[in-house]
């Protein structure tokens, strides 16, 4: 990182300003005693002589006596009647903290601040930097200097927003529907979240924005929130009594998790945030950049993400390995890149029950081995992939029989079941290092490219030792990805746990796609993968497509309408392609063959949620980066509200380029259900980028539950 300038100020008593500067957006940090951030938003240029003046607050009667605060550490002792940053104790003494600025170090992009208290024996040191793409992050590292444990109930990063951010946007969701957001207006009070499953969660993602009255896609004041953290965590947005307002995110910490010897420290996650003044579309913008940018493994790039196919709603438990190869043969021939064997392969697992943690090849099921799988898949020109569930295991398994202590458990207790699972305590060094050596041998002995590493139940009562251990268990779970990655640098693990229940920034940073929901409804995916993509670029989702007969909602829906809405994400099949017929094959390979030509654009190009006038229908677009061609997909949801929708306006093109549109795909009876269709969409036609954005195309008419493709093309 380039240094520019080191301020080191031992006791800085003067106040110091500082700007931290991103592309659009810019962080005015003012460190005295304490950081303070008295501006984040919009760059503002030219001279700032007299803008700290402008800023001073009164200070009204009735309160305390002097101006207090909203600090990046917010502090009981300084007068802050907020939820602190750092809740503690050493044995019921220095449990209020007023850490002084001791040094700052100055970054081209960033600052890190020193601070002290010396009567609690406690130093605080807080990152605070923004990037090119106008993503801020911002952790806290606490270390006990004294003598005598430390004890942490609390220790949160806390960020303040202006008052002008009086409406939120929330996630809420379930298995097989995760993503889901509401809007609620933040006036008084707030908003807390609280998620206690031990995994990101499918109930409580860790991401929130709030942003000024009606934000949308394309207007409105932004500042998004993501807290990279795979376990439980607070989030909250509070609105002070005097209408100021802050958010702050934590690792909520179960009854003496956390404690600290002298000499050691414990660090926050990140909080990652943005600030867009052009509405949501802006703040997903700089989030996809930053992940592409800094976040995503380096060495996987520049590699097209290949096409799956999955076996799990093809043939669950059911594993025949002369019936998995031509299921192989296939998906190859439809033009899959990557086969994938899930669930069911190993020993003891003829169902859900039985088997998790016994990591041997299951003999009976495959007496020849697994190589000739893995040697027919790679023939066939395919990657292999393979299922794996680590942290997990079943009381009815060979591994529970001879280590019933490695449970994450307190012992005394029988707790319930979660799809017949138990979870295993990674901080015991024998399971740990157990579930490396299984997952080593198979990554050693076979040519297999890729995991799909899933998690399926939530985690009661975690103790190592009898002690709560939720926060280590979720450490450990990194390490035993980070150690596999460093072993095996070439493997891509896709992040699964039940679906879209561990999708978050940090288990981004060592896996290289999620699986976004067990539900592969067309129609629910549609909301799904809207609500993913507000801060992860289409490429980390996979998007399968499922059977016609829907799993998980039994309902039905035609090829075109599955192929298009799988078709942005990271693409795959999820069902036994040996058992459909030639009308669905070529549907797959249709489908397939129109991703792989698109799929440059669609990884690389910018996504743009297009607003339209009518809420049954959902419009996607991803532009190239340099403007050179876009692609559109108009999902009709439910009927249209009326019997005509209006325009299409499609923003983020060149405004001065001409553009050739014209229509790759639509549902088969698209000629059926109406007198006449808008005949651009048969004939193309020639626009510029401005018409486009400001005036359109007469929008089609499209039955409920139905898709089509389109495309610009730059001409000039
Ligand atoms: C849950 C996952 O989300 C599914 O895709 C599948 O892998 C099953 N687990 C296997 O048990």
């Amino acid at each position: 990182m380039l240094i520019t300038s080191v301020l080191r100020c031992s006791k800085v008593m003067d106040k110091t300003l500082i700007e931290l500067v991103g592309h659009q957006t810019q962080l005015i940090v003012e460190l005295g005693e304490y950081a303070e951030i008295v501006h984040w938003g919009k760059k503002v240029s030219g001279a700032h002589a007299g803008f700290r003046q402008a800023l001073l607050r009164p200070v009204p009667y009735g309160r305390l006596d002097n101006d207090v605060a909203m600090t990046l550490h917010p502090e009981l002792g300084r007068g802050v009647f907020s939820s602190p940053a750092l809740e503690g104790h050493r044995n019921g003494q220095d449990w209020a903290p007023v850490f002084t600025i001791i040094d700052v170090e100055h970054y081209l992009n960033g600052i890190v601040i020193k601070s002290e208290d010396n009567n609690a024996g406690l130093c605080l040191k807080t990152e605070l930097f923004i990037d090119r793409h106008d993503v801020v992050k911002t952790r806290h590292t606490l270390t006990n200097t004294k003598v005598g444990i430390y004890q942490i109930n609390r220790f949160a990063n806390t960020l303040p927003l202006p008052e002008r951010a009086n409406e939120i946007m929330t996630y809420y969701g379930r298995w097989v529907n995760e993503f889901q957001t509401v809007r609620a207006p933040l006036a008084h009070g707030g908003y807390q979240q609280e998620n206690r499953r031990g995994r990101t969660s499918h109930e409580h993602y860790p991401a929130l924005v709030a942003g000024s009255k009606s934000f949308g896609e394309m207007s409105g004041d932004i500042w998004g929130f993501h807290f990279a953290w795979s376990g439980n965590h607070r989030l909250r947005v509070d609105v002070k009594a005097d209408g100021r307002r802050y958010m702050q995110a934590e690792v909520i910490y179960l009854p003496g998790e956390e404690s600290l010897e002298k000499g050691k420290s414990i660090s926050t996650p990140w909080l990652y945030a943005t600030h867009s003044f052009e509405g949501l579309n802006g703040m997903s913008h700089h989030f996809h950049s930053h992940i592409r940018e800094y976040i995503l493994p380096r060495s996987f790039k520049e590699k097209p993400r290949p096409i799956h196919l999955n076996t799990w709603e093809g043939i669950y438990f059911d594993h025949d390995p002369e019936y998995i190869m031509s299921m192989a043969t296939q998906s190859a021939k439809m033009g899959v890149e990557r086969f994938i064997i899930d669930d069911g392969w190993f020993k003891g697992r003829n169902g859900d029950k039985a088997g998790l943690g016994d990591w041997f090849l299951c003999e009976s099921k495959y007496p020849a081995g697994l190589k000739l799988v893995v040697d027919h898949v790679n023939q066939l020109g395919m990657e292999f992939g393979l299922w794996f569930e680590p942290e997990m295991i079943n009381k009815d398994s060979d591994l529970f029989r001879a280590h019933p202590d490695w449970l994450l458990a307190v012992e005394g207790y029988e707790q319930p079941t979660g799809r017949n699972q138990y979870v295993i305590d990674l901080q015991n060094n024998d399971a740990f290092n157990y579930l490396f050596e299984r997952l080593d041998y198979f990554l050693s002995s076979y040519n297999i490219a890729y995991i799909k590493w899933d998690m399926n139940r939530e985690v009661v009562q975690p103790a190592h030792l009898g002690h709560a251990a939720g926060h280590n268990q979720t450490l450990r779970y990194y390490d035993l990805v980070d150690k596999i990655r460093l072993r095996h640098p070439s493997v891509e693990i896709e992040s699964c746990a039940a679906g879209g229940g561990r999708i978050d920034f940090e288990v981004l940073k060592r896996t290289h796609r999620f699986w976004t929901s067990d539900n592969n409804d067309a129609l629910e995916r549609q909301t799904i993968q809207r609500g993913m993509s507000y801060f992860f670029p289409p490429e980390v989702m996979g998007c399968h497509i499922g059977a016609s007969l829907c799993h998980s909602t039994r309902r039905r829906h035609n090829i075109e309408f599955r192929g298009l809405t799988a078709l942005y994400g990271h693409m795959g099949i999820e069902l036994d392609p040996v058992k459909e017929d030639q009308k669905e094959r070529q549907g797959f390979e249709r489908y397939i063959n129109l991703h792989k030509k698109l799929r440059p654009l669609l990884h690389s190009g910018r996504t743009w949620r297009v607003p339209t006038d009518d809420d049954s229908h959902q419009i996607h677009a991803v532009v190239a980066t340099d403007q050179s061609e876009a692609i559109v997909i108009i999902s009709q949801l439910t009927m249209p509200t009326h019997s005509l929708s209006g325009c299409l306006r499609i923003p983020g093109l060149d405004e001065q380029a001409k553009y050739r549109v014209s229509v790759l795909d639509h549902p088969s009876n698209y000629d059926d259900i109406v007198n006449y269709q808008p005949p651009w969409t048969k004939l193309g036609c020639e626009l510029s980028g401005e018409w486009c954005k400001e005036v359109g195309l007469a929008m089609p008419i499209l039955d409920a539950e139905s898709a089509m493709l389109i495309r610009f093309e730059r001409l000039n």
